[in-house]
């Protein structure tokens, strides 16, 4: 990003605090393969989600004369320090601090917390890594900064670089992330809100059904890794091209039917992928089967547009619109719920991107 320079002289006022709340999405063309600085192998277009967020505050203070480390930092989820969390942010320190000087020459005290169970197995890099580059970028560039809009596409340039998928956490209801042809706003290095989106989607439902809540047994980072190599990787980058020249008609047209048949093969494809990997993975379970066939007998006797999608795991993303939420959600009650891991679920939907915790 051309305008994007380095902020030499931050608008620093010591000690200064700052928080944000981000949430995570779940992407409809999946973003699976990339290279370096995290820029995608594909395009990729995401449903900005509403409940399942991360709050994160970051207290931007002295750095202490006896710090020893390139960075100094504390890390607290939910109140408790979490130490084995060091290595990840500070990757993530090492790859924005080009563009934040100042994070040498400071201590900061971040603390976090997730609106959903941490051990659901949700993906938190997205909505983590956003809410903290949000909060860095703020300290760098002082509270006035929140009206500019560069400000949010620079943000979702760091949140990038902590994590691929975060950078789409910025905004809502939709975005793109990833160059394209037909859609000349999207880039590599930042996610675009589309405004181009019927308003059935504006409120769509997303019922996360937590079929294993243990740790993923693939990383997204061994994952993408999967790619480079891989049998099927430059059919597969043709293949997302076209799905987000569709999806992005779909969305903005509001045809379910178009949509359903779309989300589900991309999330089939996804797996798919990982299955004809070397080495190959599974993170299917025999319930994550049985809720797929469920959900497609459902919509074939009701014909209510109900439908699938997976992330890089077990669980799965149950997505209706609204409109029939009261009747949909009563049989995921009734039908589903059997199959989650202590029969848990989240009741989420589609939402507007990141905000400031004001406070
Ligand atoms: O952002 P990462 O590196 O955690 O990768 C996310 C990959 C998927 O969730 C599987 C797909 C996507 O586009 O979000």
């Amino acid at each position: 990003m051309k305008e994007f320079s380095p902020i030499t002289q931050p608008h620093l006022s010591i000690p200064h605090q700052v928080a944000w709340q981000s949430p995570s999405n779940i992407a409809l063309v999946k973003y699976w393969g990339k290279y370096d600085p995290q820029l995608p192998a594909n395009p990729s277009v995401s449903l900005t989600l509403n409940q399942c967020r991360t709050n994160t505050s970051v207290w931007c203070g002295p750095r202490p004369s006896a710090a020893t480390g390139t960075y100094s930092f504390e890390f607290l989820l939910s109140g408790t320090p979490k130490p084995d969390f060091h290595p990840k942010i500070e990757g993530f320190f090492h790859r924005i601090s080009s563009y934040l000087p100042f994070l040498t020459q400071v201590h900061l005290r971040i603390e976090s917390e997730n609106t959903f169970p941490h051990s659901s197995g949700i993906a938190s890099s997205a909505s983590a890594m956003s809410a903290l580059a949000l909060c860095l970028w703020q300290i760098a560039r002082g509270a006035e900064a929140l009206s500019d809009p560069e400000f949010y596409r620079q943000a979702s340039y760091l949140a990038r670089l902590g994590s691929g998928s975060a950078c789409r956490s910025i905004w809502g209801p939709v975005v793109v992330w990833g160059e394209t042809p037909g859609i000349p706003q999207a880039s590599q290095e930042f996610g675009w809100a589309s405004d181009r989106v019927h308003p059935v989607f504006a409120d769509y439902q997303d019922t996360i059904l937590l079929i294993d809540q243990g740790q993923k047994s693939v990383s997204s980072t061994v994952g993408h890794q999967l790619m480079v190599g891989h049998p099927f990787a430059e059919a597969r980058f043709k293949q997302a091209h076209d799905h987000l020249g569709q999806m992005m008609e779909v969305l903005a047209q509001g045809d379910l039917d178009r949509f359903i048949d779309l989300v589900e093969r991309e999330a089939l494809t996804l797996h798919a992928l990982m299955m004809a990997s070397n080495p190959s993975f599974v993170l299917m379970k025999p319930a994550t089967l049985a809720v797929i066939e469920k959900i497609r007998a459902y919509r074939k006797a009701t014909q209510n547009p109900v439908c699938f999608t997976l992330d890089a795991g077990a669980n799965v993303h149950v997505l209706y619109p609204k409109s029939i939420s009261k009747t949909v959600l009563q049989w995921i009650q009734d039908e589903l719920v059997v199959y989650c891991e202590k029969e848990s679920y989240i009741c989420d939907t589609v939402g507007s991107g990141s905000s400031p915790i004001n406070g």
